[in-house]
This record gives structure tokens, sequence and C-alpha cells, in this order.
């Protein structure tokens, strides 16, 4: 079962019963999970804490289909422009590169995609699950011509109420506001609060730190290699038209995504690497 991993912090399963195959990672600094299925990162819970990613009840377990929740990884393409929606990447098995372990015990897990369509690109995501969650994405172009190669760490967090949820460190950062529209937004000298349905790409490489007051925890959020971040909560109506999201489900999640978008031009050859580093505070 474990052909090809040599690390004992690693393991190969499946992700409850529904045939997708996994990784598990158990270390001194807590444990993981991530699907082959789109290099999807389904749960990190620090050592001594709790889970960190929420995963919707009704996500689709199915090849071909997204998961819900989690980390999807939107690739070569962001939103739904293009289809499918966020790229292809989150739709496919990925390889399995390595597993190595770390001279501070960590581990990483590296994953690859490679596509011919719409243009030759490779991916490659590394998770390293240590005292942070670091996960690393490089986008290749091995094509002939240039292309631009739009990403997002699209991160759902598990949060106890969203009402007593704030994002700090994108105050007076302009925005692009998609609710109801593509609207160029300036910024707000507060932090971010959701009270209603928020989906905005902010024009920021800074980090972020999220506080959730009532489930008591805060984490850093930072990142290199991203000139956006989005946040995104569906609210009332959005969820009651997601066929895999519960009506109420808006009011434990927000997502936080290191992203380039419209994306990063790459000459043939060419790769870019984008990051983002998740602390528990
Ligand atoms: C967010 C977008 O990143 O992802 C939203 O900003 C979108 O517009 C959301 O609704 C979920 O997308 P999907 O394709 O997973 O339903």
């Amino acid at each position: 079962m474990n052909d090809g991993i040599s690390s004992t912090h690693v393991r190969r399963a499946e992700w409850r019963d529904t045939g997708l195959p996994t990784l598990e990672i158990t270390n001194r600094y807590g444990s993981g999970v991530i699907s082959l299925y789109g290099a999807h990162l389904l749960s990190w819970i620090p050592a001594g804490g709790r889970e960190v990613l929420m995963l919707s009840e009704k996500s689709e377990w199915q090849l071909g289909e997204p998961i819900r929740g989690g980390v999807p990884i939107c690739w070569p393409w962001f939103g739904g422009s293009a289809k499918p929606s966020h790229g292809i990447a989150r739709r496919h098995l990925w390889e399995l590169l390595s597993v190595t372990t770390g001279d501070d015990d960590s581990d990483t897990v590296t994953m690859a995609f490679e596509t011919t369509e719409p243009h030759p690109l490779r991916a490659t995501f590394a998770v390293n699950f240590g005292a942070s969650l670091k996960m690393t994405l490089t986008s290749l172009n091995r094509g002939e011509k240039p292309w631009v190669v739009a990403t997002a760490l699209h991160t759902y967090f598990d949060i106890a109420d969203i009402a007593g949820t704030t994002l700090t460190g994108l105050e007076n950062q302009g925005y692009l506001n998609t609710v109801g529209g593509f609207n160029e937004c300036p910024g707000s000298p507060d932090p971010i609060v959701c009270n209603s349905e928020t989906d905005r790409v902010y024009h920021s490489a800074g980090d972020v730190i999220l506080t959730d007051r009532t489930g008591n925890r805060s984490f850093r959020i930072a990142k290199t290699g991203s000139d956006e971040t989005v946040v995104w909560n569906p609210w009332v109506e959005k969820s009651s038209r997601m066929p895999d999201f519960g009506d109420d489900e808006y009011r434990r999640m927000i997502c936080v995504e290191a992203a380039n978008i419209p994306g990063i031009r790459l000459d043939p050859g060419q790769a870019h690497t984008l990051s983002q580093i998740i602390t528990p505070l």
C-alpha cells in the first residue's frame, strides 16, 4: 500500500470510503491529508489544535467533479471566463513525485500535473507539513510561445462564526469587486468583515491576518510570488444555489486565496513560483 514512500510519517490511504487516493501525514507538528486528485489539501490539524481547513459536507467525491473545500488549486486559469471554472488542475489526478523528511522532521509531499491544452504547461505543487503549512505551486511554460498562467490557492478556512471573523492586512488596498458585475473599488481603512456576499480580488502582495474571535484563534497567511489576494464568502443566496455546498455552511468558512489574476506571462521555458504559508498565531 505504501509503495514508493519511505517516510514513516506518510502513508497512502483513501478519503472516507470515497475511493479518492490520499496521503496522510502525521508528524510532531500535527497531521494533514492531501488528495492525489487535484493535489488537493483536505485537512491540516496543527499538533494540539483543531482542523484549519473547511470541507463542505455536500462536496462531491467523484473524479471529474471538483472537491468543495480544503485547498483547490485554480490553474491555469481563474474563475469562469473559460470552462471549467477555475481551470483543469483540480479535476485531474496528479503524479506523486516525492515524499521527503527534512532535518527539522517536517515532511514535504511533491506532486506534478501536465497538460497540452490549452497550451503545453506543467504544474508542480509541494506542501511542507511543519509548524506552518507551506504550499508552493510552480508553473512552467513548456510550449513554444508565451502564455499567461493564472493561479490561486483557494484556501477554505474553517471558522467558528463568520460574524466574529476579521481579516487585517488588506486595509487601503484597491480591489476588483465581482459581486453584481466587475467594479474596481478603492480600499477601505477598516479590517474586512463579511456581512453579505463577498467576492473580491485585492491587488495586494502582503500578508493577511485572519482572526476568528468566536473560535478563539488566528492565523498569519503569508505569501510570495502573488500579486492578488482573493477573499470569498458566498453568503445566503449563493450558498443555496451551489449544489455541493450546505445552505448554512457560509457561516463557518472564509476563503483567503494567494493568487495571480489575470495571471503571469511566461515565456517559453520560463517558470513562476507562488507560495502561501499559513501559521497559527
Ligand atoms: C472564488 C471566486 O474564488 O471561487 C468565486 O471568486 C467563486 O466567484 C468561488 O464562486 C467558487 O468557485 P467554484 O468554481 O469552486 O464554484
